[in-house]
């Protein structure tokens, strides 16, 4: 090969390796990373990017190469060489590929086995997911509608669902895990910074599904420790069970700042009231929350999960009446 072809095949490939590194460093493809594991997920990203920019790089390079070189002329009708297989050749270009697709299997396996390490005092949550509500139960019991942990503390997952297949997910995590009813499925959490981040359901689960969201908080282990002890979130306790039950995710209610979309507007429940003609507020409001079918509202279907009447425990049930009863207009 003379001298001349190789310049112009490192220049090609230069070219071609600038650009494609400019676009994979200048569009923020990757959320920031806001744990340890989402971290070492991103290694795995850049890792692989890396690779694939030089495999690109090269076979752009004898692509233009050839292109530019070897195109035939349009009174060129004649055949082209014949040509018989190169074996140094072909063994260079199996056994790169298949040193880089090994290299890449024993990072992605070093990554998963560190990932799922929780030390040896995670702080264990659990996360259940219904439609359309994420709900996280901590290890002292108490349970809430969105997701608070500490920094730079293990954390483990238990990810469960009561009715259909969800997905839990925080893309500055990077980690997804299925919700499957009866399954209990872990991920490790070390989250590394401060900061208010989504947690998204991800897989398709009833007509909510785009709705069903919550957040997590990441707080210091000084402010953790003041939530736990449940300092500052003083409210009724109907606010308490309305949260816990996700009824937010699907129902507009000024007093608990809820705007969900999906089932009918809770302010207006007295007048939803009136037009059922079902009874007094109260027990109107109690036989929507145990049999949700019994009455549905005109322009609405029977979507509302029919779990509530034995999910909730009737003290709790009374105090989410109460609650629903007081703040209606
Ligand atoms: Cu739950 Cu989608």
């Amino acid at each position: 090969m003379r001298r001349g072809s190789i310049l112009q095949l490192i220049g090609l490939g230069t070219v071609a390796a600038v650009i494609t590194t400019l676009v994979a460093v200048l569009v923020p493809w990757l959320p920031e990373d806001a744990s340890r594991e989402s971290g070492r997920i991103h290694f795995v990203y850049w890792f692989t990017t890396v690779i694939a920019i030089a495999v690109f790089s090269v076979v752009a390079a004898v692509l233009a190469y050839s292109v530019i070189h070897f195109r035939a002329r349009p009174d060129d009708e004649s055949d082209g060489p014949p040509t018989h297989g190169h074996t140094t050749l072909e063994i260079v270009w199996t056994a790169i590929p298949a040193i880089l697709v090994t290299a890449i299997s024993i990072v992605s396996a070093v990554v998963l086995a560190q990932n799922s390490h929780a030390g040896s005092d995670p702080l264990v949550v659990k996360v259940k997911a219904q439609q359309f509500a994420w709900n996280f139960t901590y290890p002292n019991g108490k349970s809430y509608g969105f997701l608070t942990l500490p920094k730079d503390r293990h954390v483990k997952l238990d990810i469960t669902a009561v009715d259909v297949i969800h997905s839990f997910w925080v893309p500055q995590f990077s980690q997804k895990q299925d919700a499957v009813p009866g399954q209990h499925n872990t991920i490790v959490v070390t989250p590394t910074r401060l900061g208010t981040f989504p947690v998204i359901c991800t897989e398709l689960c009833g007509l909510g599904h785009a709705l069903m969201r919550s957040h997590v908080d990441v707080v210091s282990p000084a402010k953790f420790a003041a939530f736990m002890k449940g300092g500052g979130t003083a409210g009724p306790p109907g606010l308490a069970v309305f949260q816990q039950n996700g009824c937010g995710s699907c129902h507009t209610f000024t007093p608990a700042a809820a705007s969900g979309k999906i089932g009918p507007d809770l302010d207006n429940l007295k007048s939803l009231a009136a037009k059922a003609n079902r009874g007094p507020l109260d027990k109107f409001i109690l036989e929507s929350i145990v049999d949700p079918a019994a009455y549905i509202a005109p322009g609405y279907q029977d979507l509302m999960p029919h779990i509530f009447k034995t999910q909730i425990p009737p003290d709790q049930l009374q105090q989410l009446v109460q609650y629903l009863s007081q703040g209606a207009k």
